[in-house]
């Protein structure tokens, strides 16, 4: 058994871009589901999905990112493994591809967990990631806010893994880090099920929504149930997101209270279904 979640971002999405939105998590989600069915591993089905929604300018993450006030892109990601505890993040990061990449490096190969700034690009360098202009990273200004992508994945060996990557808020002041990489706002994950947040990351930060979504599926709630415990959470201090979580039984659960968030996941029965 396997299961796998990817999300393109809560937020206001316009009407006529979320066709475009759909194929890309449902390009992200076959590519992910191409490496669980072969007995690969959760991190790195997460790890690829979002490496092709980071490569996709329709989503604000790696391509397609909102620049600050400067007109830099600073980019946060971060990466858990639940079968070990351990995740690896960075922030601000800059001219980076795939900022998810770094942050499995800075995971694995660290004996940190967040690296920020212009340390975390200079480690990416010195490690031969791809490198990328800002003019190539800069997205859409025009889009209406939307942010963030994520997947989660449970694998055949039992373990859960999941992964969020954005280029933060639009017009942030230059150093802004968002929820993103922070274990237990943006995402977390353990034995028993990983969480992906996206949203305002102000908001996001002050409840620690990806934890207080998994303290519900401890306490026993379905992870549906626990996703819109975790945005009414949220909601009660004016904050607006989305969340995906699969639990260890392979159940999935999403939930927003944006206009939009993208999505397409297969469950552990096998079931399929994308939306937005
Ligand atoms: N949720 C992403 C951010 O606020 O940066």
């Amino acid at each position: 058994m396997f299961a796998l979640i990817v999300h393109g971002g809560a937020g206001q999405w316009h009407e006529e871009r979320l066709p475009r939105a759909i194929e890309g998590v449902e390009r992200a989600l076959d590519v992910g589901i191409s490496i669980l069915a072969h007995e690969g591993s959760a991190i790195d089905a997460v790890e690829q999905a979002v490496m092709v929604l980071e490569d996709d300018p329709a989503f604000d993450a790696g391509t397609g990112s909102y620049a600050n006030t400067d007109g830099d892109v600073e980019m946060d990601a971060i990466i858990a493994d639940g079968s070990t505890g351990r995740f690896g993040a960075v922030a601000a990061i800059r001219n980076l591809r795939h900022p998810i990449s770094v942050a499995r490096k800075v995971m694995e190969d660290t004996p940190h967990c967040l690296l920020a700034g212009e340390g975390a690009t200079r480690y990416a360098h010195a490690n031969g990631f791809d490198f990328i202009s800002n003019e190539l990273l800069i997205g859409d200004a025009t889009h209406p806010a939307h942010d963030t992508v994520g997947a989660v994945a449970l694998d055949a060996r039992g373990h859960i893994a999941v992964a969020t990557s954005t280029g933060g808020t639009r017009a942030k002041m230059p150093g802004r880090v968002g929820d993103s990489p922070i274990f237990g706002a943006g995402a977390y994950a353990d034995a028993a099920c990983g969480v992906s947040a996206t949203g305002v990351g102000e908001y996001i930060m002050r409840v620690l929504l990806a934890k207080f979504v998994a303290d519900g599926i401890a306490r026993g709630l379905t992870p549906d149930v626990a996703a819109q415990g975790g945005i009414a959470h949220l909601a009660n201090i004016q904050g607006s997101g989305g969340v995906i979580t699969i639990d260890r039984d392979g159940r999935v659960g999403k939930h927003f209270n944006t206009l939009a968030m993208p999505f397409a996941y297969v469950d552990g029965r096998g079931q399929r279904n994308v939306g937005s």
